[in-house]
Order: structure tokens, then sequence, then C-alpha cells
């Protein structure tokens, strides 16, 4: 503990706290110091109040731990955060207002414009939009997010083809897994055999924030990506890991092989600045024409790799792809580990 930063997850009980617990076991910056969540799991041993749903075991030190009331007092100054999003609204800041570094899951305050949401590999720069917050002057503590699990998986496929072609036009249809909807999530009754074609407010967050993600920061401002973007959301009978298909209409001309070179090329400032949690490949291109598949793809590069696939011409727009990543690694406790980790290289966290 004595060379690791101590954090705190608040949120720790459900399916995004439990990756949470399990990413930061062997981290080398970050050691789990604090654990918290509602009135129900308030005062009992870790391992009582979370109904534990991962395939590896509770770290020792962990499960033995209490969890502690949801509220700034004792708690550590980082703080990952994977509440509800109407409980972290009221949260969120009261724990940046107290001077904590808030690492958030949550859409609650995504679109906030003085919130970065940040992927580190395609816009790190949004991060010093910190600076513009009210806590930051006041105490030190502020807040950073990540987008929804189905955002991140379609920019991280989208950023190389921006930078490389222009966006033009994009239109994405997901078939996302039930650890997307927490614990206990959607009743067995209604999705086994089944799909449903409506998740609450899915398409609005996957349409909004692709396009802040992919905005340019000026000045203090967010101007977001100019490119048409409709999205369709699905909850299909999946445990882990999201699938998307997509299309896209681009401003330049493309071929194929340098469409797929772009994907499997890209790297940023993550892969640079070697951070942990940073995957050696962010995305992959999968040759084979029924890949990827959630079973097989989600966990690639620890669940930290987007994979991509089927990439062939549109007679629409101009190409259409498959995309999947891992909801609740790259979706959601990865993603904001490895924000927590671009925060500390650029000075963030003291
Ligand atoms: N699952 C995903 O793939 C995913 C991906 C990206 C983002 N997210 C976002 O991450 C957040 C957490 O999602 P999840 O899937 O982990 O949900 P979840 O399984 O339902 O867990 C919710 C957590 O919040 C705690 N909580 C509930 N009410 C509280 C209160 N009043 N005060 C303090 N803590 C409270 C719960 O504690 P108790 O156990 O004590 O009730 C639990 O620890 C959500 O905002 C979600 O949208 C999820």
């Amino acid at each position: 503990m004595a060379n690791k930063l101590p954090v705190g997850i608040l949120g720790a009980t459900g399916i995004v706290g439990q990756r949470f617990v399990q990413m930061l076991e062997h981290h080398p910056w970050f050691e789990v110091a604090w654990l918290a969540a509602s009135d129900r799991s308030e005062g009992r041993p870790y391992a009582e109040a979370a109904r534990w749903k991962l395939r590896t075991p509770i770290p020792p030190a962990v499960a033995k731990m209490t969890v502690s009331p949801a509220a700034p007092d004792g708690a550590p100054k980082i703080i990952f955060a994977a509440l509800d999003s109407s409980i972290a609204a009221e949260l969120e800041p009261r724990f940046a207002d107290a001077g904590c570094a808030v690492v958030s899951n949550s859409s609650a305050l995504r679109m906030a414009s003085d919130v970065p949401l940040v992927i580190p590999e395609v816009n790190a720069c949004h991060v010093k939009l910190i600076e513009t917050q009210a806590s930051r002057r006041k105490s030190g503590g502020f807040v950073v997010t990540n987008p929804n699990c189905s955002a991140i998986g379609l920019v991280l496929a989208l950023a190389p083809l921006d930078q490389r072609f222009g966006l033009e036009t994009v239109m994405a249809v997901t078939m996302q897994a039930v650890s997307g909807a927490g614990y206990p999530g959607v009743a067995s009754l209604d999705i086994l055999g089944n799909v449903i074609p409506y998740i609450a407010k899915e398409e609005e967050k996957m349409e909004e924030e692709t396009q802040k993600l992919l905005g340019k920061l000026n000045g203090s401002k967010i101007i977001p990506g100019a490119f048409g973007m409709s999205a369709q959301c699905n909850r299909v009978a999946v445990e882990d890991g999201h699938t998307e298909s997509v299309s896209v209409r681009l401003k330049k001309k493309a071929q194929p092989a340098e469409i797929i070179e772009s994907w499997n090329s890209y790297t940023a400032e993550p892969q640079k600045l070697r951070l942990p949690s940073a995957p050696d490949q962010p995305v992959l291109y999968l040759e084979a024409n029924d890949r990827p598949q959630p079973r097989f793809d989600a966990d690639r590069g620890a669940g930290m790799t987007t994979t991509v696939g089927r990439l062939r011409a549109c007679k629409v727009l101009d190409w259409k792809f498959t995309v999947l990543s891992h909801n609740t690694i790259r979706g959601a406790a990865g993603a904001a580990l490895l924000n927590a980790e671009l925060l500390k290289a650029q000075g963030y966290l003291g």
C-alpha cells in the first residue's frame, strides 16, 4: 500500500463496482482502500453485501472490508464511481466539492459543458476541461467521465476513420449484453430466447456522446463533431460484450485495405505513455467472415481491445462493418481505470 495511491469505489457492490474491484486487485498504481454503496450494504462486509458475479474470486483483502456510507468523510481523494445516474447526479458533485478526483461511469454529468467525457485513445486533450469546474477552484476536486458502454466501442472504431478520411454520416444498430443493465437487470423471462428493441435513453446517449467525444476542444468548450449520427439499440441474451452493426459515409474516398490499416495501426496517448491498462492494440480487425463474436472476442486485450470485422461496401452509405467491445471492461470499469491512469500521467492526481 505504501507506494500505491489509495482509491475508493462508490457503488462497489454493483456489476461495474465488482469489475473495479477485480481490475484493481493487482494494479501497479492504485489500491482499494474504501468501498461504499447504498444503505442496503452499508456496515456489512463486502463479501456479504456484494452479489459477486465474476469468475475470479473476491480479492481476500477486499472481501473483509466493511462497506462505508456513501459520503466523502473518510473517503480517499481518488474515487471510482459506478452509481445509478440519479444518485450520481447528487453524490458525484458532493465528492468533487470535498476535494476528490471523481472518475465516473455514470451518464449524470457526461454532457455537462465543463465535464470531460474521455476515451484516452481518442480525446485525451479534453481532460483540460477540468480546469473550468467550480469544485476545482474551490477544493481541487473534479469529475471526469467515460462514455456509455456502446458509445465506447463505436467511437474507438470511428476515430481512426474520422482522423484519416473524415466522417460524414454514421448509422449504428446495437445488440447489447444483459450485464449492461446492471444487477439484477432484465428479468430472465423477458430476455431468454428474445430481443428487446428498447433500452431507455440509450440511443440519445450514443448519438450525443459520440459527437462530444469526436468534437474539438476550443478554449473552454467542446465543439461537437459535425457528422450525422443515428443509433438504434437492442438488448439481446448475451452475458458480456456489445455488438454493433455500423454503416458510415466518409468525406474522402478510401480503399478497404486503407481502412483496415487505419484500425490495426491505431495507437494514441495511452500506448505512448504505456499506461498499465492500455491495450497494445486498441482496435483490431478480424479477417474471418463470421467475427467478431462476443463469446470469442470480447476478452481480447484483457477486455480493452475493440474488435472490428466484416468490412464491406454499403450500397446506401460507403462502408459497413461490425464492432464488438466488452461492456463492463472497455465500456465501464476499464474505461474509468484508463482515464485515472491518464489523469495520473498528466499530473492531476497529486
Ligand atoms: N453495466 C455496464 O455495462 C455499464 C457500462 C457503462 C456504464 N454503466 C453505468 O455505471 C453505473 C453503475 O452500473 P451497474 O451496472 O454497476 O449498476 P448496478 O449493478 O445496479 O449497481 C449499482 C450500484 O449503486 C449502488 N447504489 C444504489 N443506490 C445507492 C445510493 N442511494 N447510494 C449509494 N450507492 C447506491 C448499489 O449499491 P447496493 O448494492 O447497496 O444497492 C450498487 O453498488 C450506472 O450509472 C450505469 O449506467 C454501466
